[in-house]
């Protein structure tokens, strides 16, 4: 793709790294949605976060899925090649310093939800844990994964239609 523009000088990073992770057009081009949380178990049942943006969510009736862009290099992909589970959890602006926690405590064997001061809530369905605090929960298992483009970092996944969604509201 050629990109006819350059990176406006407003467009400045509000946390380190950032446009190294995202291209700084994404956020002019793929607006991403509300931040929501993807939950996982790490190799050793340890819960994971991952703090997440590029997803979309659809569905009618009781028939609802989630697609999920996640790095190829990210400890959730792992999590969910292995095994086939997720949670999607929709945290409140209050815990806003918290969400941005479990990425500086994002590590390989470690507690990150515990650890960022989230409550980890046990799943109906699946294995991957949840997040007491948020006031939406679903319980999603893997349908298929493919890379965004060939030799892309990023990683679309579909669940097969929520298990359980739950709701605190
Ligand atoms: C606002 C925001 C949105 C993000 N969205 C995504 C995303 O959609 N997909 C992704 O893989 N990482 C996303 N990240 C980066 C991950 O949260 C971060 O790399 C995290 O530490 C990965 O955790 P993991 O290795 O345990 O999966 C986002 C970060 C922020 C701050």
């Amino acid at each position: 793709m050629k990109i006819a523009v350059a990176q406006p000088e407003y467009l400045i990073e509000d946390w380190p790294g950032k446009y190294d992770v995202f291209s700084w057009l994404e956020y002019i081009v793929t607006v991403p949605n509300p931040i929501f949380f993807i939950t996982t178990r790490k190799p050793n049942g340890a819960p994971n976060a991952n703090l997440n943006s590029w997803g979309f969510l659809i569905g009618e009736k009781d028939n609802y899925s989630s697609l999920i862009a996640l790095l190829n290099n990210s400890h959730t992909y792992q999590n969910i090649l292995r095994e086939g589970e997720w949670c999607v959890g929709f945290p409140s602006f209050q815990h806003y310093r918290q969400c941005f926690e479990t990425i500086r405590l994002n590590a390989q064997d470690n507690d990150e939800i515990t650890e960022a001061g989230f409550t980890v809530e046990l799943p109906k369905s699946v294995q991957a844990p949840r997040i007491a605090e948020c006031s939406i929960n679903l319980e999603c298992r893997l349908a298929w994964h493919h890379p965004l483009y060939e030799n892309s970092r990023w990683h679309l996944s579909q669940d097969e239609s929520y298990i359980w969604l739950w709701m605190k509201l």
